[in-house]
């Protein structure tokens, strides 16, 4: 298990964390968010979708549970598992063919994919906690490697 931690001081700070990752996308990768509301799962998520060279606003999924967005270097779904009860209804709901995308996946609150995250394809985790008002410690866990 390969580990990394970063702290982050501004909104500005974790986007720019997420938009390195999302230039070194490769195909089929799935990025598993895991933090309390409003840790700035959604503010990574932004700059994630612009290092894939996406123009587009990155509105939160919530009530949507997934936005596609094709302007990138590849195609890129993000979804939002917030509203979700349990693994059955994410299955009901067609979430689990995003879990191996033609393209990338973000999903956030991807802990209510149920412990499991699903297997396959190259996975990367990232933990956001809250140290203080604008603090964040991001974790990053590359399951395998
Ligand atoms: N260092 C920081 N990194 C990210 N966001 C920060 C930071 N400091 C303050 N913030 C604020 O925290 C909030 C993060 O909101 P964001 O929507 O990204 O959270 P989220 O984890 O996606 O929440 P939700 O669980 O509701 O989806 C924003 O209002 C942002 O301005
Ligand atoms: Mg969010």
């Amino acid at each position: 298990m390969n580990m990394d931690t970063f702290i982050s001081n501004s909104p500005e700070e974790t986007q720019a964390l997420g938009e390195a990752c999302g230039r070194e996308a490769i195909p089929g990768l799935v990025v598993a968010l895991t933090g309390d509301l409003g840790t700035g799962k959604t503010q990574w998520t932004k700059g994630f979708a612009r290092g894939l060279g996406i123009t587009d606003r990155v509105l939160s999924p919530t009530f949507a549970l997934v936005n596609v967005y094709e302007g990138g270097r590849l195609r890129f779904f993000h979804l939002d598992l917030y509203r979700m009860e349990s693994r059955e209804q994410i299955l009901a709901a067609g979430l689990e063919e995003y879990f191996n995308p033609d393209g990338v996946t973000v999903v956030e609150w991807a802990e209510h994919w149920f412990g499991a995250v699903p297997a396959g394809g190259p996975i990367l985790s990232v933990t956001i906690e809250a140290t203080s008002e604008t603090v964040r410690k991001l974790t990053y866990e590359r399951p395998g490697h």
